[in-house]
């Protein structure tokens, strides 16, 4: 059975028995996803009006972070999630987030209780649409200015990172998009170079030494 646990940081992540992973880094599941997908992407774009896609939605998390930092910056956005495996209700109740960023809890909720396939307007900023899909079968013809690319690791779930997926990412960025991912691996980034994405490598969040955003340009 998938549970929660602790990390570093004191904010939960889960593990997952299936593929024998957490969801975030053991050193912290916030302090990750704030240094990856914030600081190092939403916080990177210019524009006021912006289409992001998730790929894979999990615990909210990076929602929930984004959400809060739109609204306070007052930038409107089409958030799409891509999840093939939703976790269950009696997890994503239980996790901790709202409380450790001393957030309202119930826009937590609303978050994974927001129906599926079919736009949410949570608020003047942002809208959810969530995505129960495989990432292989997705397709669409909107042109992202984000990606967060948060699937598990390559060892783990190795098709997430093939030469058709990253190619994929790549052709739903619109010029000037980039892609940000946890994962620094040489032949990860070798891969997305390979299919047109140039590659820049950040410093990682606590516990890791880089990070990678790939741009489109
Ligand atoms: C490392 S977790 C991160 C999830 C999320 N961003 C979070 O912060 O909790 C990877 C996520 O990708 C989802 N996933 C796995 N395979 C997928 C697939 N083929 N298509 C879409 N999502 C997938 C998993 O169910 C899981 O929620």
């Amino acid at each position: 059975m998938d549970h929660l646990i602790f990390t570093n940081d004191g904010s939960h992540s889960i593990f997952s028995k299936e593929i024998n992973e957490n969801y975030h880094s053991k050193h912290g599941a916030i302090s990750e996803s704030i240094h990856v997908f914030i600081k190092n992407g939403l916080e990177k774009i210019n524009e006021k009006n912006i289409d992001l896609l998730e790929i894979g939605f999990g615990t909210g998390l990076n929602a929930f972070l984004s959400q809060n930092y739109l609204e306070k910056e007052k930038i409107f956005c089409n958030y799409y999630s891509l999840e093939k495996f939703p976790i269950n209700k009696d997890l994503s109740n239980k996790l901790n987030y709202a409380k450790e960023l001393g957030l309202n809890k119930k826009k937590f909720n609303e978050l994974h209780d927001s129906n599926w396939n079919i736009a949410n307007k949570l608020s003047k900023y942002f809208s959810l649409i969530k995505i129960k899909e495989d990432v292989l079968y997705y397709q669409t013809n909107i042109k992202f200015d984000i990606i967060y690319f948060d699937a598990f690791s390559p060892e783990k779930q190795a098709e997430m990172w093939s030469e058709e997926i990253l190619n994929k990412m790549f052709d739903f960025l619109k010029c000037g998009g980039f892609l940000v991912t946890y994962c620094a691996k040489g032949i990860i980034k070798r891969r997305l170079q390979k299919v047109g994405f140039k590659i820049i490598s950040l410093p990682g969040p606590t516990g890791k030494r880089e990070m990678t955003m790939a741009m489109k340009k």
